[in-house]
């Protein structure tokens, strides 16, 4: 965690939500990067204690079930062969939570770093002005890609331990290493050298997109790519998206409506269901009412732009994203 974005963003407890952040411990860094310590809630009647991991700042409100339900993405390690990779990955075979985490990090991966959709997204809005926060950025690709083109802070943010840890690496040491699927159990590992001229600009933490450790009208600009029909209320993210925006901030908001109950509850999703209602089922005319709700005004719409994700060798699925542009009024 680097000190000049703590000292910039004045991250707040998301479990009291008045409480400001203090950093209790500092256990080891490096020069104002923050590699292992412990925040804390500065206020007396919560007290709540953050770890910082490798770097990542963990400011989840529900921090016990998060670390009990994300073991193997916190003690994951990213040191060993590709043979024996190889094979301990075989051994637990597909399905398994190994395998899962190996797939999704790759995929992120290799679009962040090596072939850049999810970046294109971006690039189809105007943005300008600071700070920004990347939400849901995965392994960060486009947190460095946000960075590059403000020339302004940007924090990205992810629950996902596994995905931040690749952008952490890339942060620190400029290399990003990968499992790249060619077909089932078989994995090339993949290593690629980045050298952003932005990386001065980026930090990584693991935040919830529903629960986010910011004051009111933090962000001058927010990406929310890809994200909100991953998270378990999509209305809520909307909600904690508006909340932390200026007033005239940009946000960039894209999703392929690919919903999952896995991810999100029938309840929650926005359209996709009751295909005999008012809007049969759409899913555009509800975020449009949602945005509205939020005061954030749309500034410009594109109801299908492409977005691909390579799965394996012979597999490569093509969405049609909804990407609108937003000010908060
Ligand atoms: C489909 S991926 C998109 C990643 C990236 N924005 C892109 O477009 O390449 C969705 C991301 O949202 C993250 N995510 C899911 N639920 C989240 C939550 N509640 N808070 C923060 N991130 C979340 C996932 O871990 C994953 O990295
Ligand atoms: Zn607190």
């Amino acid at each position: 965690m680097r000190r000049g974005h703590f000292e910039a963003l004045r991250p707040i407890c998301p479990v009291c939500r008045s409480g400001a952040l203090t950093i209790a411990t500092a256990i080891r860094q490096d020069d104002d990067d923050l590699l292992e310590g412990i925040l804390s809630c500065a206020n007396v009647s919560c007290r709540r204690e953050y770890p910082i991991v490798d770097g990542i700042p963990i400011i989840v409100a529900a921090i016990r079930a998060w670390l009990s339900a994300n073991p193997l993405q916190l003690l994951l390690r990213d040191d060993l062969s590709p043979e024996l990779e190889g094979l301990l990955g075989d051994v637990l075979g597909s399905g398994s939570a190994f395998d899962t985490l190996r797939q999704h990090v790759g995929i992120y991966a290799h679009d962040h770093y090596r072939v850049g959709n999810a970046a294109s997204l971006l690039d189809r809005a105007p943005l300008a002005g600071g700070p920004a926060i990347d939400v849901g950025c995965a392994t960060g690709g486009t947190t460095f890609h946000l960075a590059s083109r403000l020339e302004q802070r940007v924090v990205g943010v992810d629950l996902n331990f596994a995905m931040l840890r690749v952008a952490s690496s890339a942060l620190r040491s400029g290399r990003v290493t990968y499992a790249r699927r060619s077909v089932g159990l078989v994995y090339e590992r993949e290593e690629v050298l980045f050298d952003p001229p932005s990386r001065e600009l980026v930090d990584f933490w693991c935040c919830d997109a529903a629960a986010l450790p910011f004051a009111d009208a933090t962000f001058g600009v927010a990406a929310s790519i890809n994200v909100l029909d991953c998270v378990p209320s999509p209305r809520d993210a909307v909600r904690e998206l508006a909340r932390i925006l200026q007033p005239g901030a940009t946000a960039v908001i894209a999703t392929p409506y690919d919903w999952s109950p896995n991810a999100t509850p029938v309840e929650g999703w926005i359209g996709g269901h009751s295909q005999r209602g008012d809007h049969r089922g759409a899913a555009e005319p509800l975020l449009r009412a949602l945005l509205a709700d939020e005061g954030l005004a749309i500034v410009s719409e594109e109801e299908s732009v492409p977005w691909k994700v390579r799965l394996h060798e012979r597999s490569t699925v093509e969405y049609g994203v909804h990407l609108v542009v937003t000010q908060k009024m």
